[in-house]
């Protein structure tokens, strides 16, 4: 009887202790638990503090500059997109772009859109494109991007007429090459924003495609 009363009051305290460990623990975890939505709402704040950019540029862009950003397409399976202004003026969610070459027109001195039409380089009338180019009027800023395939039915006049737009890739635009692209009517000199990726089987991302391109800047109002 003895023996059992000693290991009875044994098992007691040990009992009692896990429980007291049991109960530390826990304690110190429901702390930290409760610090949890402090430290969640600590960064929250700071991410308010964070302007929020045109376009979601990587920086602001200064006083009398436009905000843009041109994707290309990814390969044959995601639109391009094309942002300025803060205004999404082409993409999928838009329902406005397609296969070819993707081609929004903005008035130069106000930034506001003038229109926007896509042509299809692979099967399509590359006639239409001539005209539309052709009568671009002067101080309008062409923004441009690929997808899919922007070469196949490419023209020398097609490619001069990208070049007097201050395009420098325009005259090696290829089958399935990923192209990105702001011009202006009648710019003077080349325009320094321009990306350019030829498809090559050796190097590129997708398959049959090459990366594609994501281009950001700030445009001054009135580029000539
Ligand atoms: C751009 O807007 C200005 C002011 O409204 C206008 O005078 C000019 O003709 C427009 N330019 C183009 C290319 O539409």
């Amino acid at each position: 009887m003895r023996v059992s009363g000693v290991l009875r009051l044994l098992a007691f305290i040990f009992a009692l202790t896990t429980t007291w460990l049991f109960i530390r623990n826990y304690i110190k975890f429901s702390m930290e638990t409760i610090r949890l939505p402090r430290w969640l709402a600590d960064s929250a704040l700071k991410e308010t503090k964070v302007i929020k950019t045109k376009c979601d540029l990587s920086k602001p862009c200064p006083v009398n500059f436009f905000a843009f950003k041109i994707c290309s397409g990814a390969a044959n399976v995601v639109g391009p997109s094309m942002c300025f202004e803060n205004h999404i003026i082409m993409s999928p969610v838009k329902n406005n772009v397609d296969r070819g070459l993707n081609i929004a027109l903005v008035n130069g001195t106000t930034g506001t859109m003038m229109g926007q039409k896509t042509f299809d380089m692979y099967s399509g009338d590359v006639q239409f494109l001539v005209k539309f180019l052709k009568e671009i009027p002067e101080g309008t800023l062409v923004l441009v991007a690929s997808y899919d395939d922007p070469g196949t039915k490419m023209t020398d006049e097609v490619r001069q007429l990208f070049s007097n737009l201050g395009s420098s890739y325009a005259n090696q635009l290829g089958f399935r090459d990923s192209w990105v692209f702001l011009g202006a009517k009648d710019l003077k000199n080349k325009s320094p924003f321009e990306q350019f990726l030829k498809n090559n089987p050796e190097t590129n991302k997708y398959e049959g495609w090459p990366e594609l391109l994501e281009m950001e800047g700030c445009v001054p109002l009135k580029i000539l």
